[in-house]
C-alpha cells in the first residue's frame, strides 16, 4: 500500500531522542545515501533540516531493496520507527541522538543526476546555481536565509500593525517617480505610444495616502530601479515604506527605531540601545568623507588646511588657491602602522588614480634629533609645518599621514575610499559588532558642474528646514532639509523624509530644481491638484528589506537572500528574462525596434540556433 504522502507525521528537523520507540511518517529529498555492509543509510531532507534513516535488510527486505537503489534529491516517503543512534550520536544534526529505522518506502519523484551538489559547501558557481535556483533552494543555508526574510517580514508587519499603521498596496504600473535612478517601462496596447513606468518607490502614493486621510500607512512593497548593480543593488527590490501625518521628524524616526528594535530582536535576539545617536551631514563629510560612515573603526579625517596652505608644497598651495581643501587621514601604529610597506601605499595611490585622483601624497612621523620628523614620500615638501601638522592631526611617531587636496566633495571621496581600503588592507577589528546612525540635516541640494543646475539630495517632494525656508531663492546652497537616513555599519539601510504639504513650497522647489510649470504639470499634476485640498503635514521613510536581510544574515549580496534575484547583467538566468518578444506583439503594442538592435537580435537567434545544431550532431 502507498505511503499517505499527505500525512506526514513530523519534518526532517524535529525528531529528539524523547521521540524514540514512536512510529513516524516522513517526507523529502535524498541528500545522501550510503550502503554499509548492506545496511542502507539515506539522510533525508526538507525544509527544517535532515533526518538519517536506515534500512536493515534482515527486518524489512523489501523497503531495502528499494532503499538501495535510491539516489541524490530523489523525493521519496517514508514510514518507520525511531531509535536512539547509541554510541553512533551525530553532534551536528539536531536530529543526531536518533535515525528513524525504515520500515518501509516510497518513490515518489525520481531525480536525474543534478548539475551541481545540494549542499553547503557547493563549488559550484553563481550563475549554475541561479540557473537552477530550485535545487539551490533546497540547500540549508538558503533555506535559512528564506526563514529569517519571512521573520524579519512578519516582525515589521506586527509592529506597524501594533501602532495602528495600515497595509494598503499601491499600483504597479503607474507613472514615473523620481528617485535617481531610471525607469523600467511598460508600453500601453490600449494607449499605444504610451507607456506605464514601475514604480521606483511608492513615493507620491503615500503622500495622497495622507492627504487622502488614511494616515500612518506602512507596506512591503516591491520597487524597480535601472541603475548600474552593486552587491547591495537589485533592480527589483522590497521596500518597508512608511508614512505617517500630522508628524515632525521625531515622530518618524522614534517609530522607526521601534521596528529595527523588532528586527534585531528576531534575527540576533538582542535589545538595540535606543535612541540610536545622531550626526549630521556635515559632521559625517568632514569625519569620514561620506554621509553613511562606518563609525566602528578610526582613521578619521582632519581637515589640516589652515596648516598646510603656505608650507610651500605645490599641489596644497594649489588646492588652497583655488577654493579647496587639504584633510588627512591617519594611521596609527597602533592600527597596524608598521605593517604598510611600500607596496601597499602605491597600490592604494593607483587605486585612487583610478577613482579620479591626481595621486595620494604620503609620508609617515618619526622621531628626531630634534623632535618629531617626516620620512618617506612628500616628506621633505611637509617638514616646515611638520609640528603643527601632526599637532592637528593628532599623529605621533611610527603613525601614516595620507593626503587628498583640492576640491572638498573630491577629496572625501577619495579619502572616503582609502579608509575603507585600509580598514580591509590592516583587518582592523570593528569596535562593536553593530553600529546603527541617524544621518541628519542634509543639504536639500547638490549643485551638478557637469549639468549646471540644482538636483535634490532625497527626492524634490522633501521639506527644507523650517528656518531656511526663507532662502531658498537666496541661498539655495544652505538649505538643510528635514531628512534622515538611517545607516548600519557603513550601508544606508533606510532614507526618508518630511514632505513639502505646501503648494507654493514645492512650486518653488521644482523651479530651483529646473523643473519648469509644463513639466510639473505633465509629472506632478496629480501631486499638484491633492496640494490644494488640505493637505496635512506628513513625512515618512522607506528601508531596505534585502539590504536588512544580508546584514542580519551576514551575507555580502542581496543576491544571497532574494529567492529568485537578477545578475550584475540584470537578466535572471532560471527564466532568461529578458528576453525577446514576438513580432506580433510589438506591432500590438505599436513598437518598432530600431534596426541596429534588431540586426544584433537576429545575430544572437542565428547563433543560439547553431548552438542547438552542434548540439544535436553531437548527440547523434
Ligand atoms: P531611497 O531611494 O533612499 O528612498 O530608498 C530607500 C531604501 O531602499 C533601499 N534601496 C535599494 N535596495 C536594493 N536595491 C536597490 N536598487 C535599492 N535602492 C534603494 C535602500 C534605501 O535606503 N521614497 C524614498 C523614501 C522616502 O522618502 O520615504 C526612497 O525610496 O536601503
Amino acid at each position: 500500500m502507498a505511503i499517505p504522502y499527505n500525512k506526514r507525521t513530523h519534518r526532517n528537523g524535529e525528531l529528539r531522542a524523547e521521540n524514540a520507540g514512536q512510529t513516524v511518517r516522513l517526507v523529502g529529498w535524498v541528500a545522501s545515501y550510503r550502503d554499509h555492509g548492506g545496511m542502507v543509510f539515506i539522510d533525508l531532507r526538507d525544509r527544517e533540516g535532515i533526518t538519517q534513516v536506515k534500512f536493515n535488510p534482515e527486518t524489512d527486505p523489501q523497503a531495502h531493496a528499494l532503499a538501495r537503489t535510491l539516489r541524490n534529491e530523489d523525493c521519496i516517503a517514508v514510514e518507520g520507527q525511531v531509535a536512539l543512534r547509541g554510541t553512533n550520536i551525530n553532534p551536528k544534526l539536531p536530529t543526531g541522538e536518533i535515525e528513524v529505522e525504515g520500515r518501509a518506502v516510497d518513490l515518489l519523484s525520481k531525480s536525474d543526476p543534478t548539475p551541481f551538489e545540494i549542499d553547503d559547501f557547493t563549488k559550484a558557481n553563481e550563475d549554475l546555481r541561479l540557473q537552477y535556483r530550485f535545487l539551490d533552494l533546497r540547500r540549508p543555508a538558503i533555506q535559512k536565509v528564506l526563514r529569517l526574510r519571512h521573520d524579519i517580514a512578519k516582525a515589521v508587519r506586527d509592529y506597524f500593525d501594533a501602532q495602528g499603521f495600515l497595509e494598503i498596496e499601491t499600483p504597479v504600473l503607474t507613472k514615473s517617480t523620481p528617485e535617481g535612478a531610471r525607469d523600467y517601462l511598460v508600453p500601453s496596447r490600449v494607449q499605444p505610444g504610451s507607456f506605464f513606468a514601475l514604480p521606483q518607490s511608492p513615493q507620491l502614493f503615500k503622500q495622497l495616502f495622507m492627504i487622502g486621510g488614511c494616515d500612518r500607512y506602512a507596506q512591503i512593497v516591491r520597487c524597480f530601479r535601472d541603475e548600474d548593480l552593486r552587491a547591495d543593488r537589485q533592480p527589483e527590490f522590497t521596500q518597508i515604506d512608511v508614512e505617517m501625518a500630522f508628524v515632525q521628524m521625531e515622530d518618524v524616526m522614534e517609530a522607526v527605531e521601534g521596528c529595527v528594535a523588532g528586527m534585531f530582536r528576531v534575527a540576533k535576539g538582542i535589545d538595540v540601545p535606543r535612541p540610536f545617536p545622531r550626526i549630521s551631514y556635515s559632521e559625517s563629510m568632514d569625519r569620514f568623507g561620506i554621509d553613511r560612515p562606518d563609525m566602528r573603526f578610526g582613521l578619521e579625517l582632519r581637515d589640516v588646511t589652515d596648516v598646510v596652505r603656505d608650507c610651500g608644497f605645490q599641489v596644497f598651495s594649489n588646492a588652497v588657491q583655488s577654493g579647496g581643501v587639504v584633510k588627512c587621514l591617519v594611521v596609527k601604529t597602533s592600527e597596524g602602522a608598521d605593517r604598510l610597506t611600500r607596496k601597499i601605499t602605491d597600490g592604494l595611490t593607483e587605486e585612487l588614480k583610478g577613482i579620479g585622483a591626481g595621486g595620494m601624497p604620503v609620508t609617515k612621523v618619526v622621531s628626531g634629533t630634534n623632535g618629531l620628523e617626516f620620512s618617506t614620500g612628500v616628506a621633505k615638501f611637509v617638514q616646515p609645518v611638520c609640528e603643527p601638522l601632526c599637532r592637528q592631526a593628532g599623529a605621533g611617531p611610527g603613525d601614516f599621514l595620507f593626503f587628498g587636496a583640492g576640491k572638498y566633495g573630491d577629496v572625501c571621496k577619495h579619502l572616503h575610499h582609502a579608509r575603507t581600503r585600509l580598514i580591509e588592507i590592516l583587518e582592523l577589528k570593528p569596535s562593536t559588532e553593530w553600529n546603527l546612525l541617524w544621518v541628519v540635516d542634509f543639504p536639500m541640494f547638490e549643485w551638478d558642474d557637469t549639468e549646471k543646475r540644482y538636483f535634490s539630495t532625497h527626492h524634490p517632494f522633501t521639506a527644507p528646514r523650517d528656518e531656511d525656508v526663507d532662502r531658498l531663492s537666496t541661498e539655495p546652497d544652505k538649505v538643510r532639509a528635514k531628512a534622515y537616513d538611517l545607516v548600519l555599519n557603513g550601508t544606508e539601510m533606510a532614507g526618508g523624509s518630511i514632505r513639502i504639504h505646501r503648494r507654493d513650497v514645492q512650486q518653488t522647489v521644482f523651479k530651483l530644481l529646473g523643473i519648469s510649470e509644463e513639466e510639473a504639470k505633465i509629472k506632478f499634476q496629480f501631486l499638484m491638484e491633492a496640494l490644494r485640498f488640505g493637505a496635512p503635514p506628513h513625512g515618512g521613510i522607506a528601508f531596505g528589506l534585502d539590504r536588512w536581510v544580508m546584514l542580519l544574515a551576514g551575507k555580502e549580496s542581496l543576491r544571497d537572500v532574494i529567492a529568485y534575484p537578477k545578475t550584475q547583467r540584470a537578466v535572471c538566468p532560471l527564466t532568461e528574462a529578458p528576453g525577446p518578444v514576438s513580432d506580433d506583439q510589438l506591432r500590438e503594442l505599436g513598437i518598432d525596434l530600431r534596426p541596429e538592435v534588431r540586426a544584433r537580435l537576429e545575430e544572437k537567434a542565428a547563433s543560439a540556433q547553431q548552438t542547438v545544431h552542434r548540439a544535436h550532431d553531437e548527440e547523434q
